[in-house]
């Protein structure tokens, strides 16, 4: 039996992280550029039952027996197995590795299953739809997260820019004109399910105020992504910052962050913003391309350790 591959991107967030979580709309992209890559293999000579699995970038090298309950990539294996309602596991090495840092709001944990899966049910012989596929996703990120939304397995999966709300599910939305981003580590590592909980906490303690800005949110999302659509760039840079400014309020930014969307925007970013779950992580700002560098320049000057750059094809895309 050949090995089979498959692989699945990073994620964005434009608008609406966290306030997602409470029923608003939220805006994401696909990051394509950066992605996590699953290879299933037999493995020959073994008795059934053994799964190897590799990843240097997660230390792994043993047998998923060996692992954690809570352990990502055995809950990825074994969801399929469920889905697909195979008891005896077929002795098989999985090769995973990724290039989306960790901890990081790129949705690499949402990736990592994703690949996975889709590695692991094709060399079963029954390769996941994208319906089952997200459902699954989603457990996953369940499992890793707590409350989900369901926006980073779902854009991961479709890997297509969506807008999302957590009850109604997701509409592809299609950008008139192309959009260029840079992606800056601000260098701190924050595990998503650590900020979605403070924000609980918050929100239990201060309900009406904090709910007040969570609908602010929602709001920004919505005109956010007309002007992604309509190719309004100054309302789009509008949107992000102001974004950013009630993500401040809810305690979600950190000095690293500030200083870097400082910096950005100093530099002549549209406009910037922390992306995914907070407290660290990655920023991103929005840029026309005769500032790339400058801006980049800014960051890496401002301490970033590292600055991505990717574009949003639009409908009249310039290449
Ligand atoms: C994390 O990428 C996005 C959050 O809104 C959490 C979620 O939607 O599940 C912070």
């Amino acid at each position: 039996m050949p090995a089979v591959s498959a692989n699945a991107c990073a994620k964005l967030i434009l608008l609406g992280e966290h306030a997602v979580v409470y029923g608003e709309l939220a805006l994401a992209i696909p990051f394509s550029a950066l992605r996590a890559r699953a290879a299933v293999e037999a493995w020959i000579g073994v008795p059934a039952g053994r799964i190897h699995i590799f990843a240097r970038e997660l230390d792994l090298d043993q047998e998923w027996s060996s692992l954690p309950d809570n352990n990502l990539i055995r809950n990825a294996l074994l969801l399929v197995l469920s889905e697909l309602g195979i008891e005896r596991i077929p002795t098989c090495k999985l090769n995973l590795s990724t290039e989306i840092p960790i901890a990081a709001g790129l949705g690499a944990s949402a990736a990592l299953a994703v690949a996975v899966m889709r590695a692991f049910s094709a060399f079963l012989g029954h390769p996941l739809a994208p319906e089952r596929l997200n459902a699954l996703a989603f457990e996953s990120e369940t499992l890793m997260h707590g409350t989900p939304s369901g926006i980073d397995n779902t854009v991961v999966v479709y890997e297509q820019p969506i807008l999302f709300e957590k009850l109604r599910g997701f509409e592809v939305i299609n950008p008139c004109s192309d959009w260029h981003f840079l992606v800056a580590d601000s260098g701190i590592k924050k595990a998503t399910a650590l900020t979605v909980s403070q924000l609980a906490q918050d929100y239990a303690r201060n309900p009406l105020e904090i709910g007040a800005v969570i609908h602010d949110i929602g709001q920004l999302t919505l005109e956010g992504a007309r002007a992604l659509t309509q190719g309004d760039y100054a309302a789009l840079g509008a949107a992000l910052n102001a974004n950013q400014e009630l993500l401040s309020l809810l305690n979600l930014s950190c000095p690293e962050l500030d200083t870097l969307i400082m910096a950005a925007r100093a530099a002549g970013a549209g406009g910037a913003k922390l992306t995914g779950g907070g407290m660290g992580g990655h920023l991103l700002a929005l840029v026309r391309p005769e500032n790339i560098d400058q801006v980049r320049a800014a960051l890496l000057e401002a301490g970033a350790p590292h600055v991505y750059h990717t574009v949003l094809k639009g409908a009249h895309s310039d290449g």
